[in-house]
């Protein structure tokens, strides 16, 4: 494969409740597909070339469903980081979650501390995964803290450029990505990113998240590499 000109790709994983109610399953078990197909996906990421992949695994928005789907959704999240922590590390793969961490419970907590920190100096790939995360609480939070830096007298006005202003944001560091696909048919950017996805190309797929496959994966990279070279970043 050539190579790719993403260095960053975003991902609204949508359709696992619909995906289980197709075959009359509940909705958790469209979860529990829908995690395993992060594992595939998160393998051919890495296999194009992409640099970063951000999931958008739990939303703010997400606190307001049943008790039950909640808690079906932090479990397998603890499994996903108990069980694929050992691939993780032996692919070279960053982990890292941007979002409101003191919402989620103390184990978990704990536990994205301790792969964050333990994944920290892998360099093939960078999986940020987006946890109780909303994009307007995110610029709300960055806002608070450069009024903060200000009262301290460490940011001015004059000084708060669109780059200063990134690097208070949860994705510091992280290039914008240059490509969004929201799976599912559904036309929305749903409190994701919102300032990171400035110019970024957007994809929509009426594929449900736990039916999204490498090969719509690569054809939407392949799409994006051509509209690149034929029209560069506009
Ligand atoms: C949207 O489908 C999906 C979610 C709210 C959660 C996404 C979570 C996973 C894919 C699994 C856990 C993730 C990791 C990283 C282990 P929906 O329930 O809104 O589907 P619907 O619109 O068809 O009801």
């Amino acid at each position: 494969m050539s190579e790719t000109l993403c260095k960053h790709i975003a991902i609204i994983m949508d359709g696992n409740g619909r995906w289980a109610k197709k075959r009359g399953m509940p909705r958790s078990f469209g979860h529990k597909k829908g995690a395993e197909n992060v594992v595939k996906i998160t393998r051919a990421m890495k296999e194009s070339g992409v640099k970063y992949l951000t999931l958008y695994a739990f939303s703010t928005e997400n606190w307001q469903r049943s008790a039950d789907e909640v808690a079906a959704l932090m479990q397998l999240l603890r499994d996903y980081l108990d069980k694929e922590f050992k691939e993780i590390m032996e692919n070279n793969v960053r982990i890292i979650f941007i979002g409101e961490r003191d919402m989620l419970a103390k184990d978990i907590q704990q536990k994205i501390n301790e792969v964050e920190t333990k994944s920290a100096g892998n360099t093939a790939l960078t999986l940020c995964i987006a946890l109780s995360y909303g994009s307007r609480q995110e610029i709300l939070a960055a806002t608070k803290r450069a009024m903060a830096l200000a009262v301290e007298d460490k940011l001015s006005a004059d000084d708060l450029s669109a780059e200063v202003f990134s690097s208070l944001l949860y994705t510091d560091g992280i290039p914008d990505p240059d490509i969004l696909i929201r799976t599912s048919g559904e036309q929305r950017i749903s409190n994701y990113l919102l300032w990171q996805l400035a110019y970024t190309e957007l994809f929509f797929t009426n594929t449900l998240w736990p039916d999204f496959e490498k090969e719509e994966l690569m054809d939407i990279i392949a799409k994006f590499n051509n509209r690149e070279r034929r029209y560069g970043k506009n």
